[in-house]
């Protein structure tokens, strides 16, 4: 079956590894895009409960012609289950299988699925292939892409993982017809924030074409999806391990990391933390004079339009920047942010307190 709209191609190339991201309408049914995979006589999908019944079936059947045994891990949904135990059930099924060395690992699902198969790829038998199947708009424009995986200990989020790329990502823009709303939302947060850190161009074209977007129109979506992962690709190749540059990609995630945890994980999703917290992150730019108030104003009201908060919970300032102390840019307690330099353009660095008080007072997060 050949695809309905062209399969576009974009390469993340890190020195040490090289592998392509396909992104297009129909990408899962086109059998260009399987080739070339390695080659095994075990393949293993590792899904969860709600992605398996949409799209596990037609996977396992796609794999079937490529890998003489398909087997399943079907995980519970969920980022309360991004963790030590529910990971121990893949190296069950691996080992319980008789998986080796030359097994792949396919990730079918969202981030939280991605990371973790991406982790057990990385530490099965010291390293398996893998390759991913992004489901969610955010897994598509950010998680499946960059090699990070990891699973959350009690004490903090994605605080046991690897850096391990995967051999493959095939963005399929088909399976986003039946992502929820509040989740698709999410996913725009991460898109939106390759515009103000990288290409002030793109954020212009998503202004335009927000309403496509959010009626999942598959050309928009296919345009929106490569432009964040070249974006991606860009940064994850001049620093894949994220000792200088890739840290921008990080983006409203410092205030945004504070409201996840502070309100306790799983009450705003991710991608809604984020959008807030650009919000709040664009506002600290505009103090910190590297961003026009207006161009703060835009972007807030794009966030808006896409159906995310941009009003911060009411967490009190300490806590606020007691959490965000925590975060994992910080170095020696002096929380340090993302912030806007120019249009398309973003660094780190710290901020006074003073100053930071002053954008959790203005949002409502005092
Ligand atoms: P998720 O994986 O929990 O998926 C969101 C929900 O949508 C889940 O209930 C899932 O089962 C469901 N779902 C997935 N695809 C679907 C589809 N096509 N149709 C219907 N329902 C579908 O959440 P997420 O937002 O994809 O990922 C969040 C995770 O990603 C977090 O754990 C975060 O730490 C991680 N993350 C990792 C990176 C990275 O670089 N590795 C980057 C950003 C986020
Ligand atoms: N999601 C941020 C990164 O991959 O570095």
């Amino acid at each position: 079956m050949s695809p309905v709209q062209p399969v576009e191609t974009v390469t993340v190339d890190t020195g040490d590894t090289r592998y392509d991201i396909l992104i297009g309408a129909d990408v899962w049914a086109d059998d260009a895009s399987w080739a070339g995979l390695p080659k095994a006589a075990h393949a293993v999908i590792v899904t969860n409960t709600t992605v398996d019944p949409l799209y596990g079936d037609a996977v396992a059947a796609r794999l079937a012609r490529l890998h003489s045994r398909v087997t399943r891990v079907v995980l519970p949904d969920g980022e309360a289950y991004k963790d030590w135990a529910t990971l121990n059930r893949v190296f069950d099924h691996l080992l319980g299988e008789g998986c080796d060395r030359r097994t792949v690992l396919y990730a079918l699902g969202g981030g939280v699925v991605g990371d973790m198969a991406g982790f057990a790829a990385a530490t099965y038998m010291r390293g398996v292939p893998f390759v991913q199947l992004p489901t969610t708009l955010l897994a598509q424009v950010d998680s499946s892409v960059g090699g990070k995986t990891a699973v959350n200990h009690p004490l903090g989020k994605n605080m046991i993982g690897a850096f391990y790329q995967p051999r493959r990502v095939l963005c399929d823009m088909s399976v986003l017809k039946t992502l929820p709303a509040r989740e698709f939302s999410a996913g725009l947060a991460e898109v939106i924030k390759y515009g103000p850190i990288a290409d002030d161009a793109f954020l212009g074209w998503i202004e335009t074409h927000l309403d496509d977007l959010l009626a999942r129109d598959a050309a928009a979506l296919a345009h929106a999806v490569r432009r964040s992962c070249e974006i991606k690709a860009q940064v994850v190749g001049a620093d894949e391990k994220e000792t200088g540059v890739r840290a921008i990609l990080n983006f409203g995630h410092t205030f945004g990391h504070a409201i996840e945890a502070g309100l306790g994980y799983g009450e705003w999703l991710h991608g809604e933390a984020v959008g807030c917290g650009m919000v709040m992150a664009a506002d600290l730019s505009a103090r910190l004079g590297g961003m026009a108030p207006e161009q703060a104003a835009r972007l807030t009201s794009l966030i808006a339009r896409a159906g995310l908060p941009v009003r911060a919970p009411a967490l009190g300032e300490d806590r606020f920047l007691s959490l965000m102390r925590l975060d994992k840019k910080a170095e020696d307690g002096e929380i340090r942010f993302v912030v806007i330099d120019a249009p398309g353009s973003a660094s780190m660095r710290p901020a006074p307190d003073a100053l930071v008080r002053e954008v959790i007072r203005a949002h409502g997060g005092a």
